[in-house]
C-alpha cells in the first residue's frame, strides 16, 4: 500500500505517455495510462454492439467489467492492446469519456491501483491533477504546439486528433484543464529524456 502519486495531464500527443512510463521506470514507481482504460471499454462496448452514446448501457459496461492495465490491455477476459488505437476507437471514445457514469467508475478504479502499489504510481491522463489526485504530491502539466502534436500522433489524421482534443477540453464532466498547482512544461521543443530528467529532479527535490 503506497499513497504516492505523480499526476500529469495534457492533451493528445504532449508526451504525457511516453514521459510518465520513463519517469516511473527511473524512480522505480508503477505506471497507469487512463487512457487506455477508456479505450478499453470503448472497445468492450463496440464489441457489445452498443451505441457509445448509450449512456445508461455504457456506464453499465464500465462499472461492471473486469479490466486489468499493465503491459497488456484486458478487459472480460479478451487482451484489447492492438484494438486500443483503431479508427473505431478514435471516434468513439470521447463519447465514452464524457459519460460521467463512466469516468466515477474508471477513478474509483484508478484510486485502487494507486493505493495497492508497493512504490508510488505515475499517473497520467486529462483529469488526473484536478479531479482523481487533487492531492499529488506532484502535478505535471504537459504541452506542445499543434503542429508537434499532430506529428506525433503519427498516422492518425490530425482532425480527428483535433476533434478529440476539443471534446476532452469542452465537455461537462472533467474537463481538460490546467490545474492552478501544475508545473507545466511545453515540451515542443525538448528532447523526451530532457523533460523525463525535469519531472525526476522534481520528484526527488519533494521526497
Ligand atoms: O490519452 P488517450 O488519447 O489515450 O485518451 C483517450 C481518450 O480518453 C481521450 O479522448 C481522452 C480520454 N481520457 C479522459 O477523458 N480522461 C483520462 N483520464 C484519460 C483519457
Amino acid at each position: 500500500m503506497n499513497d504516492r502519486v505523480i499526476a500529469i495531464d495534457g492533451p493528445a500527443g504532449s508526451g504525457k505517455s511516453t514521459v510518465a512510463r520513463r519517469v516511473a521506470e527511473a524512480l522505480g514507481w508503477s505506471y497507469l495510462d487512463t487512457g487506455a482504460m477508456y479505450r478499453a471499454v470503448t472497445v468492450r462496448v463496440l464489441a457489445l454492439g452498443l451505441d457509445a452514446g448509450d449512456a445508461a448501457s455504457v456506464a453499465r459496461v464500465a462499472a461492471s467489467c473486469v479490466l486489468g492495465v499493465g503491459e497488456r490491455v484486458v478487459i472480460d477476459g479478451e487482451d484489447v492492446t492492438d484494438r486500443l488505437r483503431d479508427d473505431d476507437v478514435n471516434r468513439a471514445v470521447s463519447a465514452v469519456a464524457a459519460n460521467p457514469g463512466v469516468r466515477s467508475a474508471m477513478v474509483e478504479r484508478q484510486r485502487a491501483f494507486a493505493r495497492h502499489q508497493d512504490h508510488g504510481t505515475v499517473v497520467e491522463g486529462r483529469d488526473i491533477t484536478t479531479v482523481v489526485f487533487p492531492r499529488a504530491e506532484l502535478k505535471v502539466y504537459l504541452t506542445a504546439s499543434d503542429e508537434e502534436r499532430a506529428r506525433r500522433r503519427g498516422d492518425e489524421d490530425p482532425s480527428s486528433v483535433a476533434r478529440r482534443d476539443a471534446a476532452d477540453r469542452g465537455r461537462t464532466a472533467s474537463p481538460l484543464r490546467q490545474d492552478a498547482d501544475a508545473r507545466v512544461i511545453d515540451t515542443t521543443d525538448r528532447t523526451v529524456e530532457d523533460v523525463v530528467e525535469e519531472v525526476v529532479t522534481w520528484a526527488k527535490t519533494l521526497s
